[in-house]
């Protein structure tokens, strides 16, 4: 049988990467992190100065930085061009510029020849994103979208970052969001075949014993 692929989607701040990383370790499984890579993308743009509203200077560059992505849930690492980012990519000149720089088909179409090379290798994996059910791994066996309401992922980012500003945390999300949806190329949508769990009120652990049933009874 093929290896097994679970697609996690959903909103920034839903608790997709906790989720995740929680579902493949208890069940000993590879982790992909694909917004992690975007990210990454993001922060080589900024640091060469590239216009990252400018969608022609960004794809003419994007064939250009060495993106490498570990698959330790316990341990994620990503790498650009040797250079451990894992911090860099999660500061607010990222957070302002990857949902622009990820509507760029170019940018899309090298991360999706990644993100298929490293699904491919032994073992099966869990893999987030915005487009792994409807785009990256459309035929993986198990499909989770999650979504949570705009204050609970607000206080869960702002938590998660020591950012003491609730407000500002919750404007940057639905401003992601509101172009991860909109987008031409692969937007953010509920894939065919996709459970939706809305994870507001529930517990990480309540979440990661969701999923693990779906996979268990998917095999
Ligand atoms: O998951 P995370 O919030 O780190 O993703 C950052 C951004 O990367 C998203 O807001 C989205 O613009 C982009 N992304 C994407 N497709 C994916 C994963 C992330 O466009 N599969």
């Amino acid at each position: 049988s093929s290896p097994l692929v679970v697609a996690v989607d959903g909103t920034s701040g839903s608790g997709k990467s906790s989720t995740s990383r929680g579902v493949a370790e208890r069940l000993g499984l590879r982790y992909l992190d694909t917004g992690a890579m975007f990210r990454a993308m993001t922060w080589w743009m900024l640091r060469q100065g590239v216009d990252v509203h400018d969608a022609d200077a960004v794809a003419a560059r994007c064939g250009e930085p060495e993106i490498v992505s570990g698959t330790d849930p316990l341990a994620p690492s990503i790498t650009v061009d040797g250079t451990d980012v894992a911090v860099a990519i999660r500061e607010d000149d990222v957070n302002a510029a990857v949902s622009p720089v990820s509507t760029v088909p170019e940018v899309r179409g090298r991360l999706l020849r990644l993100q298929r090379e490293v699904i491919a290798a032994d073992g099966g994996i869990v893999v987030e994103g915005r487009d792994i059910g409807s785009v990256v791994a459309p035929d993986a066996p198990v499909k989770v979208y999650l979504s949570a309401d705009p204050a609970a992922r607000a206080e869960r980012r702002a938590a998660e970052a020591g950012a003491a500003d609730v407000e500002a945390t919750r404007e940057s999300l639905l401003a992601r969001d509101r172009i991860d949806s909109g987008r031409t190329t692969a937007p953010l949508v509920m894939a065919d075949g996709a459970v939706h769990i809305d994870t507001t009120g529930h517990t990480l652990e309540e979440v990661i014993g969701l999923v693990v049933a779906l996979v268990e009874d998917a095999e």
